[in-house]
């Protein structure tokens, strides 16, 4: 009988325990070619030279900033994010995929952004909303001149924001990948504070499933407050390049100049703010 039980026993969660949920947010959610694409193509517009140095605010695993140095001979990146096993999972299996003299180029550090030097660079960056972490408009005003000091005259601040409808709701959604879906459950929106509590799961073929395996704690800042806070915060201007859409009125992956767009059900945009 007590092998009969041992039998009905549930199979370990094998394809879940055996994944990295650093590799799988990665290909998920990251897109550091066509993030480079956009800033290069914006810099160059304004600036008539290539970028050099890029600071990645909230850098993760340094994806970006390892895409980075491998893009361009001459580009440099340095990196910051508080979360050590993250940073170091980075260093590991992104910075490894480089050669050295590319690796050279790539500073990650573990720290908070608000201690990050004000040292001049041509482009900050904060991707995947992550600058949502600042609940306190006085903390956002914070960061945000930070980064105001540390871009000279030819410097730009390239961070990205989500919105529609969708934006207020408690909703979840699935995407397939190759090899497992991606959750994302934005599991508590809050009608008074605009917090938002979001969780990052992943389902595998063979029914295990990684769940939660990253949280979010943010505030969502809406398009017209962040960039008044962003002019509050010292820089001279702000640009929104909006997502275009494709015959299905998904997001197309191109980002135009806009003045006036409608607000779908869900859309990205980028902000550029200039000093
Ligand atoms: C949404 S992830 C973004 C990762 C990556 N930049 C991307 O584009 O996918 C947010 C990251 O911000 C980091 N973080 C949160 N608060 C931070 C702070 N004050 N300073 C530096 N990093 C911070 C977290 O450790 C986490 O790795």
């Amino acid at each position: 009988m007590a092998g009969a039980k041992k039998n009905k026993k549930k199979k370990p969660d094998r394809q879940a325990f055996l994944a990295n949920k650093h590799d799988l947010y990665q290909r998920a959610v990251q897109e550091p070619e066509a993030d480079i694409e956009f800033m290069e193509e914006i810099f160059r517009s304004k600036f008539k030279r290539d970028p050099i140095l890029l600071r990645e605010d909230f850098c993760g695993t340094g994806f970006l900033s390892a895409t980075w140095a491998q893009h361009n001979p001459t580009y440099r990146a340095i990196g910051y994010d508080l979360d050590s096993d993250t940073v170091n999972w980075g260093v590991e299996h992104n910075l490894t995929k480089l050669d050295s003299e590319q690796r050279s180029r790539v500073d990650l550090r573990i720290a908070n952004v608000l201690d990050a030097p004000n040292d001049p660079v041509d482009i900050v960056c904060a991707m995947n909303f992550s600058w949502w972490i600042f609940k306190q408009r006085r903390q956002l005003i914070e960061y945000f001149s930070s980064v105001r000091e540390s871009l000279a005259g030819s410097g730009l601040f390239v961070l990205d924001i989500y919105g529609g409808k969708e934006a207020y709701e408690e909703m979840e959604e699935e995407h397939e990948k190759d090899g497992f879906d991606y959750i994302w459950d934005q599991d508590k929106v809050c009608g008074i504070s605009d917090e938002i509590l979001c969780h990052i799961s992943f389902h595998f073929p063979d029914g295990s499933k990684m769940k939660r395996a990253f949280t979010y704690d943010w505030r969502r800042y809406g398009m017209k407050e962040s960039q008044d806070i962003l002019i509050d915060a010292g820089f001279s201007s702000v640009e929104v390049y909006w997502e275009g859409t494709d015959e299905d009125g998904e997001g197309d992956g191109e980002f135009t100049l806009e003045h006036q767009a409608e607000n779908t059900d869900a859309w990205i945009a980028y902000l550029v703010a200039i000093p």
